[in-house]
């Protein structure tokens, strides 16, 4: 009798373990909205009646996710929602291939929602193959802007931890408006050929962290435009890539300042640029101030330490104007490690507003092909220099 009992109870107890999750108050589950697994079934109505849901009960809700592969086309995650929401992906989205099939700029986003998670170990795939072949960017200024993998649009109070985003079409991840967000152990990956897929760009947010995340991808490991205030970036690996970067700056009119960027104990390999802020020549105003890079490692990087205010990629502006953007107050410390080229330390400032209080300390940067030992090179600035300095100051 007792052991009929345990055996009950033992089996009552496990399919209450497997059903929890799907069943819980407060989970709200694709599956049970008609989402379908095969990989080729469109789920956005499902996900999107999922999150209507969940965002209107009270308390903590999920949107849940299974493992599986989806087939998902455009959707906006809107809030405000009554209560902390959790995007939870254990699965593979997948978008469709044809960019023309989004519409928008964009793939899945989160917009006007406050106390958002993002979790589960799942993947947004944007397979942005056959998009990438389509990208003219590089040859026409007016070129249409393909669809990027996520956006988060005034999300507040955020945390975005262990998902993947792959191969997206465009950039990966925008953030845009947003007020204290935070990436950890986000993982971003796309092939070193493909265009502008930056892995994480932002403006116009205040407290972005990007914690302990892997980005390997065709364009800016990290972009940080314009108004973007209080961000903190440690614990990154870059690579492939052009690296992590403040800018492009000056390129549109009424651009807000930069304020407040740390970037610190990161790891940088194999890019065409390490750590680097940039500016357009012949454009608008701007301002960028406060900004430090620490403890980097940079492995075979080409630039590894770059100020560039003469940025003006495929000749789309006056190479000979000068840049209207104003950089000041920016550390380059405990910088080590290898140079793809001898010209490791390249500081090209404003004419007309050449870069103020620009501190180089311990910088240690060799190179070892044939032109010579690694060097460096400054316009319109003078650096502070403290530490010992390889290549020297200039
Ligand atoms: C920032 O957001 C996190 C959630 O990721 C939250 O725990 C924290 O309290 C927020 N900080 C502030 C100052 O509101
Ligand atoms: C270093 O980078 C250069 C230029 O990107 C590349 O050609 C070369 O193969 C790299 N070397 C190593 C050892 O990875």
């Amino acid at each position: 009798m007792n052991s009929i009992m345990n055996g009950l109870s033992i089996f009552l107890l496990l399919s209450f373990a497997f059903t929890i999750k799907a069943d819980l108050p407060g989970v709200f589950n694709v599956k049970k909205y008609g989402a379908k697994s095969d990989g080729s079934s469109d789920i956005s109505q499902a996900l999107l009646s999922a999150w209507k849901e969940a965002c209107a009960a009270t308390g903590s809700t999920i949107v849940f996710i299974q493992k599986g592969d989806y087939a998902l086309r455009q959707v906006d995650l809107v809030g405000p929602c009554k209560g902390d929401i959790t995007f939870k992906l254990e699965g593979t989205l997948k978008a469709p291939t044809n960019p023309g099939d989004l519409g928008g700029d964009c793939w899945v986003r989160f917009r006007d929602v406050d106390g958002l998670k993002v979790s589960g170990g799942g993947t947004f795939d944007g397979q942005g193959e056959v998009a990438w072949k389509q990208n003219n960017c590089a040859k026409t200024a007016n070129c249409k802007a393909l669809p990027m993998n996520i956006r988060f649009d005034f999300v507040t109070n955020a945390m975005i931890q262990d998902i993947t985003s792959l191969d997206s079409k465009n950039f990966h991840i925008n953030v845009m408006g947003c007020k204290n967000i935070t990436f950890k152990h986000v993982t971003i990956t796309a092939p070193e050929d493909s265009a502008n897929t930056d892995g994480i760009h932002m403006g116009r947010c205040n407290g972005v962290n990007i914690i302990d995340t892997n980005i390997g991808t065709g364009d800016d490991c990290i972009s940080i435009g314009d108004g973007s205030q209080q961000v903190t970036i440690s614990g990154v690996t870059c690579g492939p890539g052009h690296g992590i970067s403040v800018g492009s700056l000056g390129k549109y009119k009424n651009e807000e300042p930069v304020v407040g960027i740390f970037v610190k104990s990161c790891q940088i390999t194999g890019t065409s640029n390490g750590v680097r802020i940039k500016s357009w020549p012949g454009m608008y105003a701007g301002t960028a101030s406060d900004i430090h890079f620490e403890d980097i490692t940079m492995k075979n990087v080409s630039n590894p330490v770059l100020i560039d205010q003469t940025y003006c990629p495929w000749g789309q502006c006056n190479e000979k104007a000068t840049s209207n953007v104003k950089l000041s107050e920016i550390s380059f410390k405990r910088i080590k490690g290898t140079s793809a080229t001898a010209l490791a330390v390249k500081l090209a400032c404003s004419r007309t507003l050449p870069c103020e209080k620009v501190e180089l300390g311990d910088i240690d940067l060799t190179y070892s092909g044939n032109e010579g030992p690694a060097k460096s090179e400054c316009t319109n600035i003078k650096p502070i220099v403290s530490g010992k300095l390889n290549p020297p100051g200039c």
